[in-house]
């Protein structure tokens, strides 16, 4: 008997976490140390996402967030913001066909209704292309913050209680996390954040309570297979106990291998 401990979740060596979250930072600092406007960073930034994306996709990994926008990025200087727009709407321009022949999913999260009216509707028209693929999940981050998450959710289940005249609504965390931006998709196992700051920075807030952090100084555009693949091993090698001590899984898990 595991006596409700997840296993699989303490097995070391062997599992691939099956939703990765990156923050690709180094951006800026990557065009400035080339004599580069920034806007050349986030250019170069856009071929480590695809980069990204297709060796997540090969390597079986069922969901991967990239936080492209935060509700805090349209704070940064009026042009730079105005060339990233350019950039979402010109990478979903050429990527959309690819991604869908590869039967990739999109999804984007955030507050979509702050963009301009032709992004919006060219991500709806991504996300209804690509809805009913089968393969990787590609959730973009996009105007998403963590604490607009939570507060819209909060507000949802606000507005379901008074339509239902329920005054005693019972909010449990598996409810509350359906009506989270991210609702049907397993939080994140693996948190990534490229460019050596050691912050959340406002991302899934709610749904990394679990995940493991794994910080890489490498600049963004410089990302490549070969630093997912350390990140993915360095998570292979983390013991996950949610709560339990080391010795409950290690028993759990000699108790499985005996059963089997
Ligand atoms: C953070 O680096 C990066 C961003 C705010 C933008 C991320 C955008 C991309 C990678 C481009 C394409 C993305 C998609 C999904 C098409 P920073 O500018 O904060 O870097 P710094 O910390 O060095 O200043």
């Amino acid at each position: 008997m595991n006596a409700g401990v997840d296993v699989e979740a303490g097995t070391v060596g062997v599992r691939m976490p099956k939703h990765i979250a990156i923050v690709m930072d180094g951006n800026g600092r990557w065009a400035q140390a080339k004599h580069l406007p920034r806007t050349a960073g986030h250019h170069a930034g856009s071929k480590a996402v695809r980069r990204t994306v297709e060796y997540c996709a090969q390597q079986g990994v069922e969901v991967l967030s990239l936080f492209a926008f935060s509700s805090e990025n349209w704070r940064r200087p009026k042009e730079e913001v105005e060339i990233l727009m350019r950039l979402f709407m010109t990478t979903l321009k050429q990527e959309v066909k690819r991604l869908n022949e590869n039967k990739v999913r999109l999804l984007f999260i955030g507050d979509r209704g702050a963009f301009s009216q032709a992004l919006q509707d060219k991500i709806k028209e991504s996300e209804q292309l690509t809805g009913e693929n089968t393969g990787m999940t590609l959730i973009i981050a996009a105007n998403y913050g963590g604490r607009w998450d939570i507060c819209q959710a909060a507000e949802r289940l606000i507005q379901q209680a008074v339509a239902n005249n329920d005054g005693h609504l019972k909010v449990t965390e598996a409810l509350f996390e359906d009506s989270l931006a991210t609702a049907g998709i397993a939080d994140p196992d693996l948190f990534i954040r490229t460019g050596g700051e050691k912050r959340i920075s406002n991302f899934m807030l709610w749904q990394m309570a679990y995940t493991e952090f794994f910080n890489s100084a490498v600049l963004w555009p410089d990302f490549n297979e070969d630093y997912l693949r350390e990140a993915i091993f360095a998570y292979q090698n983390r013991q996950r106990r949610f709560g339990h001590t080391g010795e409950q899984i290690e028993s759990a898990q000699n108790n499985t291998k005996n059963e089997l």
